[in-house]
């Protein structure tokens, strides 16, 4: 199954809305990626679907010989940005991690951070990670968990998305031990684990707003849709983040698992 259109429109839709406003919001997980990790000086690292660059960052900070590379050319235009503020020295490239210019285990270690979740085709993604980690290298990913907040947010902006082409594989599929396991553990020996990542507000409108304006996906869609269905839209989803609210404040779990692995 070939999803080039798929990936082709997706690479806009990631740069249409400056994610760099909202990546601090899971700045939690990035670190306990890394730290997973354990990054070594000298290391070579593949940081894949990077954003606007916050796990490369943090593993070039460690010493690692590091590249990120990312579907959105928007996006790495904003991370080598930001690399040149922190005076960092990293590789920083366009990429679609179902299809990687690397050599064949030309990294020790490769990481994502719900980052390669999000490409369609998953059988493609789990064989370039195999190819591209050295045998003995790591790998690590975050995924979202389906039954938690993330989640249930992608399942209250599902009725207003066009249908997936037949055979798109889902980012949530990811957030499963037996699916990680299914995909990647021919080639990988895995350890899986659980965390929690809230997201604190005070108000439901005003906390669906920002993540509308600034992350893609919720961007472009909303941008997609007629008056009407913007503000049902709106509407359904202020009611999503008003549903987490106890007392005066607002706490949507989001659940998550973090995937590490050595390369057989
Ligand atoms: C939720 S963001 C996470 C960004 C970053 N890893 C972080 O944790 O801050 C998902 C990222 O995956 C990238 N992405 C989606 N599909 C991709 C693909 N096929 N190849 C490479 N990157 C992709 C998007 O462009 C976006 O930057």
């Amino acid at each position: 199954m070939a999803f080039e259109e798929l990936t082709s429109r997706h690479a806009v839709m990631w740069g249409s809305a400056p994610f760099e406003n909202i990546a601090h919001l899971i700045e939690d997980m990035h670190v306990a990626l890394v730290e997973r990790l354990s990054p070594l000086a000298g290391e070579h690292w593949l940081d894949l679907g990077c954003g606007v660059g916050d796990v490369a960052f943090h593993a070039a900070r460690a010493g690692a010989t590091v590249t990120g590379s990312d579907l959105s050319p928007t996006l790495v235009e904003t991370a080598r940005r930001r690399a040149a503020e922190y005076g960092l020295d990293l590789t920083l490239e366009v990429a679609d991690c179902q299809n990687l210019h690397d050599a064949d285990a030309s990294f020790d270690v490769v990481s994502s951070s719900v980052g390669v979740i999000f490409a369609p085709d998953h059988e493609r993604v789990a064989s370039e990670l195999a190819r591209v980690c050295r045998p003995g290298g790591r790998i690590g990913l975050t995924a979202w968990r389906k039954e938690s907040g993330v989640g249930a947010m992608f399942a209250a902006m599902a009725p207003f998305m066009p249908t997936p082409p037949p055979g798109a594989g889902s980012p949530l599929q990811w957030g499963h031990e037996a699916y990680v396991e299914s995909v990647l553990g021919g080639a990988f020996d895995l350890t899986i684990e659980e965390l929690d990542i809230p997201q604190v507000g005070e108000d439901g409108r005003e906390m669906w707003t920002f993540f509308r304006d600034n992350f893609g996906p919720s961007f472009t869609l909303w941008t997609s849709l007629g008056a009407d269905r913007r503000t049902e839209l709106d509407t359904a989803m202020e009611a999503f983040f008003e549903s987490y609210r106890s007392g005066d404040g607002i706490s949507v779990e989001r659940r998550y698992i973090v995937v590490t692995g050595v390369r057989r």
